[in-house]
């Protein structure tokens, strides 16, 4: 059976950076950049432009990783996109990047499987355990996992919505999971899921029960009220399970490896606010300089932290062959996960 390791890291922001401040001032949003620094972490983050989508910024940070995992696209044998704001209810960006890619055109098409991974915070590890499971069996050598958000379009960025809207941003990070006989690469993935809090962090812009499932005005126009339009949460609900599912997922995948916290070289939490993550590392006594954190410059981005820090560390030198790596998720679903990898 071969290993499955990350053979390129790629990542993409929008150029548009919108400050705490910017929300203040240009969106009518009743926060102070004290109180998103001091709650969150967070300075400022990027937003996409108007006419761009989730696929579209998804482009550049698959073709960097491709190029740094040394293949052309037409090597790859599947995509896998996590996403919480995919381009369109249905079909999945996964198709989108596909044929973006170019790789639907000319004598060397290849229609490899597209599938897209509706998990939230935690896709990302999703779509990373799915690769690794797909290349361990032999059916697959290399496969693009993508985790990508053009999720500002999508948020009530008035007062109304500050507590859920000051939180994310826009970016897509994407990685190749190749196939290896070397002794590297992923070593276990711990996943995990709790339906009970299903609606506790939750987007329901409709409801498949009624009929029709968005209510319709006398016009035949369908009418979405905010409640439904917007994402809800209930912040300090999700921060506390977010804690106890982070910290429980990396011990069972120390345990399970047979490490302790101090073999590993770099963890990779994912960034939903920079608190939780100190949390963490105060109580697992975990020093600086074996964090990474980008919440401050891009915010919450959602599939797409954990795939940005990683080609950051990469490219910046910070993340080296050898090292061992934990990548740890929370949450909407809830869902969670943790991914041990020997880089
Ligand atoms: O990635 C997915 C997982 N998501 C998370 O892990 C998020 C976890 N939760 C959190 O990070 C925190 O709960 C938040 C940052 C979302 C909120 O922080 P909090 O300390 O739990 O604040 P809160 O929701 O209890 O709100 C306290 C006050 C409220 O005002 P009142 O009712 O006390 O008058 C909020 O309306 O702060 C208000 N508030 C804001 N004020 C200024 C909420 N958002 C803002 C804002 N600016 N952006």
């Amino acid at each position: 059976m071969p290993n499955a390791y990350i053979s390129g890291t790629g990542m993409f922001v929008p150029p548009r950076v919108v400050t705490n401040d910017q929300l203040a001032k240009e969106f009518g949003m009743d926060t102070t950049h004290e109180w998103i620094v001091q709650r969150t972490g967070i300075e400022e983050r990027h937003y996409a432009d108007e006419g761009v989508g989730t696929s579209d910024i998804a482009v550049p940070a698959a073709e960097q990783a491709i190029e740094r995992a040394g293949i052309e696209k037409t090597d790859l044998d599947m995509i896998i996109f996590a996403t919480l704001s995919p381009d369109h209810c249905f079909p999945g960006s996964g198709v989108y990047l596909q044929k973006k890619l170019g790789l639907c055109d000319g004598a060397a098409a290849k229609f490899v499987p597209a599938l897209d991974v509706r998990n939230q915070c935690s896709g990302f590890l999703y779509g990373l355990s799915t690769a690794t499971a797909m290349v361990k069996s032999g059916a697959c050598k290399h496969v693009l996992v993508v985790g990508a958000e053009v999720h500002s379009h999508a948020l009530d960025l008035s007062t109304r919505g500050r507590t859920v809207g000051s939180l994310f941003g826009d970016a897509a990070g994407a990685v190749v999971v190749s196939a290896t006989d070397e002794d590297r690469g992923i070593r276990s993935w711990h996943l995990g899921a709790d339906g009970r809090y299903a609606d506790v962090l939750a987007q329901r812009i409709w409801d498949i029960k009624r009929f029709p499932f968005i209510p319709l005005d006398e016009h035949g126009v369908g009418q979405v009220q905010p409640e439904m339009m917007w994402a809800q949460m209930e912040g300090k609900l999700v921060f506390r399970n977010a804690i106890e599912r982070m910290m429980t997922v990396l011990m069972e995948a120390c345990v399970a490896n047979g490490i302790t916290g101090q073999d590993i070289d770099l963890f990779v939490f994912h960034q939903a606010n920079l608190r939780i993550n100190q949390y963490l590392q105060q109580h697992l006594g975990i020093p600086d300089e074996k964090v990474v954190h980008n919440i401050q410059k891009y915010g919450n981005t959602t599939a797409a932290t954990i795939p940005t820090l990683l080609a950051e560390a990469e490219q910046s030198g910070k993340l080296k062959r050898g090292m061992k790596v934990a990548m740890i998720a929370f949450g909407s679903g809830f869902t969670w996960g943790c991914v041990i990898a020997d880089w």
